[in-house]
Order: structure tokens, then C-alpha cells, then sequence
């Protein structure tokens, strides 16, 4: 087999999404594979360029993983012979302008979501990448993930009959910083730095909903910032400028309603960090990263409600597993092959940069939504 190398500028590799989800788990472990096999013999070699502010780092991890390109200039990034995608994990306010530098150099673009801090910016990125004629693509990883796959499955044969609603929790307890160390970085919690439950987690539940269910139409959220203090990195504490939890509804076509809570301030009672319970005619399901299970009309239990009794059903053991029947990979992992497939193939690809726009505006609206306390609608958006 021909081995086709392909240059990947990857920005942001220092930290914990482009380091582990996209270096690690992704780009190397598609050349731990033996490289992504193309179908007409040739086997791609993706050869990461990295980028980033501080030396020393890069040349740890280049040394730790045996890489050769590395460097702290962008346009020097842009500019090796080999560079053919920019890839961007930086921290979201850096986004934009690394985008436009790398589409004015001819670069397809794949970034981490949200693909821009506006929607007038994530648009124009946009169009900007249609008018370059560059591929482009932005990382809607919870698609790929075996719980929801399952529940892609699920809605896709029919299962739920009329689907009614859509129930979602996402979130976990993140460490004020001061006994324990946080386990997110702190400018998550400065709006100013880019921060905030809404502009970070919305995006996802645009391309769940949109993806899996059906088209988001309106939305209502109520944000709070429940711990107003935070201890940083360095142990000095800072105001928490940004909404720490996020309380959405979001009307779905055809009449779904869809209620998600985010939050960084929540023990968890569940059995995974994120779960969202579909209900319909015919059948529910509670759907997480890995796991979907799920309760047929056929065999729903009739509860009577007596506060005077203890309960007498058990109703968590009343569902039944959803099997795997397929190996699933790393969410990541699997989109980058679509994506490089996309690019070298010309094989469809369906997230690009519009859609990534559509998530940073259903955050904008969010945001907005929560400033004026009322629901609003969710245009179409076109380029
Ligand atoms: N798809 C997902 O599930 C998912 C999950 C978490 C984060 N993200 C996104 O990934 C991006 C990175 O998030 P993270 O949690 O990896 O953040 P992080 O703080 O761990 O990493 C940020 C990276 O950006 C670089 N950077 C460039 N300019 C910077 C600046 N001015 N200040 C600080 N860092 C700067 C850092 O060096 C580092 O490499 C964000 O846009 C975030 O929204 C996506």
C-alpha cells in the first residue's frame, strides 16, 4: 500500500481537548493503526505540525511522542510544505483570527466548537472558508458517541413512535479551586476570557438535538453563576464573570419540547455525566456517552401515586439495555477519519463551519434569552 502524508497544523496541543481527545487519542492513534486506509490502496498518514505559545512545551511533547514539527509561529505553521489542514483547540477567543490566517493561507480548517465567540464571526468564518474554497469542518463529537449512536439507532427505526420530549442533564461538581484544585481551567469561568456554561455547552445541544431528534426552533434558558468566586491556576481567587449552570428549554419541530440543565455546580445522581431521556408514544429511552436503555409501551409499569406507601416498584431495573451490535471508537477519533476522508477523498461531510455557526448561535440567543427573560426564536441560517 502507498502511504499519502497529509500536514496538520494543530494549535492549542498543550491543552486538555487538543492534547487528549485530538493528539493522542485521534491523530496518533490513527498513525498507531497504521494510518487511516483510504479504499484504493493508499493508506493516509496524517504528520501533525504543532503550534502553540511556549516552546518548551511543544518540544516536550513533540520529544514525548516522537514528532518532529513544532514550532511557536503560526505562519511559519502555515507555511511548511506539508501543512494542507489547520486544525484549532485553543482556548475559544483565539479561534477567529488563527482561522482566518490559516483559510487567507489555503488550509482546510476542522475546530473544536465554539467555532467563534459571535455568530457574526462564526458565519463569516464561514462563508469566508465556501468562498476559499477550503473543506471545512467543526468537531461535533457527542455524534459519535456509542450511547447516543444507539439512540440515533433507536429514533431512526422508529422506536419512539411520535416522539414527545427530550429530558437532559449534563454536569458534575468542578472544584472551586481553593482545598482542591479545579478540574477545568479557570478561564471557563471568566466571561471575558471566553467562559460560561451557555457559550460552552449550547453548541453541543444544538447538534444533539438538530442531529438526533429534530430541528431546534426556540429557546428559553435561565443562567446563574451559583459560585461567584473561584481560586485560578496560580491560587489567587477571582470573580466567576460567567454562568456556571444553564436551565434551557428548547421547542423542537413538530412540537418536542426540550429541557436541558448544564452544570458545573451538581453532585451527580445519574449514572453517567450526561443523560437525556427521549419519551415518545411508543417507547422511551435515557441515552448517555456510552449506555442507552430503554422501556417499550408494551412494557411500561402503571404506578398509582400513594405518598402513604413506600415505593413498591423498583423502575430503574424496568428498562432493558440497548446492545452494542457494532465496536464503537473514539468519538474524536471517528470524525477526524470522516473529516480526512472528506479532504483527500472528497467523500461527503455534513459538519462544516455553517453548522458549527448554528451552535454558537443557539449560545448567543441563549445568552441573550437569559439577559431579557423571555423565549426566543431560532431562525434558519444561510450563508
Ligand atoms: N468538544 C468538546 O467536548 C470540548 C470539551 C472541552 C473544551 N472544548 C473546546 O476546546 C477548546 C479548548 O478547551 P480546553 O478545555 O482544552 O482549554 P485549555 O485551557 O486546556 O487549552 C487551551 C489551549 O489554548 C492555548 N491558548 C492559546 N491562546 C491562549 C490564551 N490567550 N490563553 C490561554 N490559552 C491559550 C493554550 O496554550 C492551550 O493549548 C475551547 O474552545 C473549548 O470550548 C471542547
Amino acid at each position: 500500500m502507498s502511504r499519502r502524508v497529509i500536514g496538520i497544523v494543530m494549535n492549542g496541543v498543550t491543552g486538555r481537548m487538543g492534547y487528549r481527545q485530538h493528539l493522542v487519542r485521534s491523530i496518533l492513534a490513527i498513525r498507531e493503526q497504521g494510518g487511516l486506509p483510504l479504499g484504493d490502496g493508499q493508506v493516509l498518514w496524517p504528520e501533525p505540525i504543532l503550534v502553540g505559545r511556549s516552546a518548551t512545551k511543544l518540544e516536550e511533547l513533540a520529544k514525548r511522542h516522537g514528532l518532529t514539527h513544532w514550532t511557536t509561529s503560526l505562519d511559519e505553521a502555515l507555511a511548511h510544505p506539508l501543512a494542507e489542514i489547520y486544525f484549532d483547540a485553543q482556548v475559544t477567543q483565539a479561534r477567529e483570527s488563527a482561522i482566518k490566517a490559516a483559510i487567507a493561507a489555503g488550509k482546510h480548517i476542522y475546530t473544536e466548537k465554539p467555532t467563534a465567540e459571535s455568530l457574526d464571526a462564526a458565519l463569516e468564518l464561514a462563508r469566508l472558508a465556501r468562498e476559499a474554497g477550503v473543506c471545512n469542518g467543526a468537531v461535533q463529537d457527542k455524534l459519535f458517541l456509542p450511547g447516543l449512536l444507539k439512540l440515533k439507532r433507536l429514533v431512526d427505526g422508529g422506536f419512539f413512535g411520535r416522539i414527545l420530549s427530550v429530558r437532559g442533564e449534563f454536569g458534575y461538581w468542578v472544584f472551586e479551586g481553593d482545598w482542591q484544585d479545579a478540574q477545568r481551567p479557570s478561564w471557563n469561568y471568566r466571561a471575558e476570557d471566553g467562559g460560561g456554561m451557555i457559550l460552552d455547552m449550547f453548541p453541543h445541544w444544538r447538534y444533539v438535538l438538530d442531529g438526533i431528534i429534530a430541528p431546534v426552533r426556540s429557546v428559553y434558558a435561565h443562567a446563574a453563576t451559583h459560585i461567584p468566586q473561584r481560586v485560578d491556576e496560580q491560587g489567587r481567587a477571582y470573580p466567576a464573570t460567567a454562568d456556571d449552570a444553564a436551565y434551557g428549554v428548547f421547542e423542537l419541530e413538530g412540537g418536542i419540547v426540550a429541557q436541558v440543565n448544564s452544570s458545573w455546580a451538581v453532585r451527580v445522581d445519574r449514572d453517567e455525566l450526561v443523560e437525556f431521556q427521549v419519551d415518545g408514544t411508543e417507547g422511551s429511552a435515557v441515552a448517555g456517552l456510552r449506555n442507552c436503555r430503554i422501556q417499550h409501551r408494551g412494557s411500561t409499569p402503571k404506578p398509582v401515586w400513594n405518598p402513604d406507601l413506600p415505593a413498591t416498584e423498583q423502575f430503574r431495573e424496568q428498562w432493558q439495555q440497548v446492545p452494542d451490535n457494532a465496536e464503537f471508537d473514539n468519538g474524536f477519533k471517528v470524525q477526524w477519519e470522516l473529516f480526512l476522508k472528506h479532504v483527500v477523498t472528497g467523500a461527503p461531510y455534513q459538519w462544516d463551519l455553517l453548522e458549527g455557526a448554528k451552535g454558537v448561535q443557539l449560545a448567543e440567543l441563549g445568552l441573550r434569552s437569559a439577559r431579557e427573560g423571555r423565549r426566543l426564536d431560532v431562525p434558519e441560517l444561510s450563508l
